[in-house]
């Protein structure tokens, strides 16, 4: 995969002190795009902004999605060409504790967002990335599709899901008019890789557990997600972002997550993950009371991608945890990180 076009581009990430957003920017910054991040502070000790050094390649904006006067002042004193906007609170569990902020900061920041792209002329580029969660969970054995209907379960997906609409009224209200402004909205699987220290996810408890040698606590192990290594959905951002850039005829929701093999159980992945980690670690399962909703089923399907694009996954399940422990294994031993996630990156765009 050639991304030789992001050298010079001006790009403009909300959420770049997160997981994805990290990534993002290494993939970015090694392709010699001029890169803005706006997002709050990263939130936890240890975090991948800090440890990947981005800070230092990238303009850096604390920023707070919901603040639109500055939102608006960031974008429009960058004049970036593409917006790929990540800044969201993406955690299930929480969207339970704190709905409201959660709403706050997912609508109301995809809102803002757009609201300074309609003023912004330079744009010429924009990525929602939303979530596989946007759809009406029918616990189907198959894959959602781009047309089925939005309508997340719990506060979080569910403030995707308003988030679809949200880009889809500006669309049609205000971005239809401008001939050089492509939109889209991605919605992806479940992501694992090195660097995510994120509460109530799996791969992280399990490293977590991993490292402090404990045995790992699956509390859903019979669900299934579209699991995927994080590199698959930040490339066909920026895919998707550069071919809309060229032509917007290529404006629209996209579906992105692994082949349908690969969508697993977590206790199987969890299983994946203890026979690559080694060390005699081992899973048990322990259901919670009171346990929040969670779907058993999701599985996305990724025909429209793969027909429009190409695009295709990359790694199977069984390598993106390779990925995520080889780089897991070289932080807690003191190695250099940026070096690494550069060769995992130029890996993957060869493969
Ligand atoms: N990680 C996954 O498995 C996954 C799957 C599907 C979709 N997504 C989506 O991808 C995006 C990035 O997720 P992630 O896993 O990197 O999460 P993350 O928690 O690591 O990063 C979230 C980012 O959003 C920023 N942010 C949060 N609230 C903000 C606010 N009020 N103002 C400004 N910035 C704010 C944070 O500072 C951070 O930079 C989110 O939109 C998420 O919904 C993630």
């Amino acid at each position: 995969m050639d991304l030789s076009f992001y050298a010079g581009k001006k790009v403009f990430i909300t959420g770049h002190t997160g997981f994805k957003g990290s990534w993002l920017c290494k993939v970015l910054t090694l392709h010699g795009a001029k890169v803005m991040g706006y997002a709050l502070k990263p939130n936890s000790t240890p975090n991948l902004f800090e440890i990947a050094d981005i800070e230092s390649t990238i303009i850096h904006i604390i920023g707070d999605i919901r603040d639109l006067e500055y939102l608006k002042k960031a974008i429009n004193e960058f004049e970036p060409e593409i917006v790929l906007h990540l800044a969201a609170q993406p955690l299930v569990r929480e969207s339970y504790l704190d709905p409201v902020s959660t709403y706050e900061t997912n609508i109301m920041g995809t809102v803002n967002i757009c609201e300074a792209i309609r003023g912004c002329k330079s744009v010429k580029s924009f990525v929602n990335v939303t979530t596989d969660k946007v759809y009406e969970n029918k616990e189907w054995e198959w894959g959602y599709r781009e047309n089925d209907r939005l309508n997340g379960f719990d506060p979080y997906s569910n403030s995707k899901s308003c988030s679809e609409l949200v880009t889809s009224s500006y669309i049609n209200s205000f971005y239809s008019q401008n001939k050089n402004l492509g939109v889209s909205t991605c919605r992806a699987g479940n992501v694992i890789g090195g660097g995510d220290f994120a509460k109530d996810r799996i791969i992280p408890d399990c490293i977590r557990a991993a490292h402090s040698k404990k045995d790992i606590i699956v509390r859903h192990p019979l669900s299934i997600r579209p699991y995927q290594h994080v590199l698959e959905p930040v490339i066909a951002y920026l895919y998707i972002a550069m071919m809309m850039y060229q032509d917007k005829v290529y404006s629209g929701s996209y579906n992105i997550g692994p082949d349908d093999n690969d969508c697993i159980k977590t206790g199987e992945l969890t299983t994946l993950f203890c026979e690559k980690w080694g060390e005699g670690l081992k899973w048990i399962n322990k259901g919670e009371e009171n346990a929040v909703h969670e779907a058993k089923y999701l599985k996305l399907d990724i025909s429209k991608v793969k027909q429009t694009f190409g695009l295709k996954p990359r790694w199977r399940v069984s390598e993106a945890v390779e990925k995520t422990i080889e780089w897991s294994k070289a932080y807690y031993s003191g190695k250099n990180i940026d070096v690494l996630m550069k060769q995992q990156i130029l890996l993957f765009l060869e493969d």
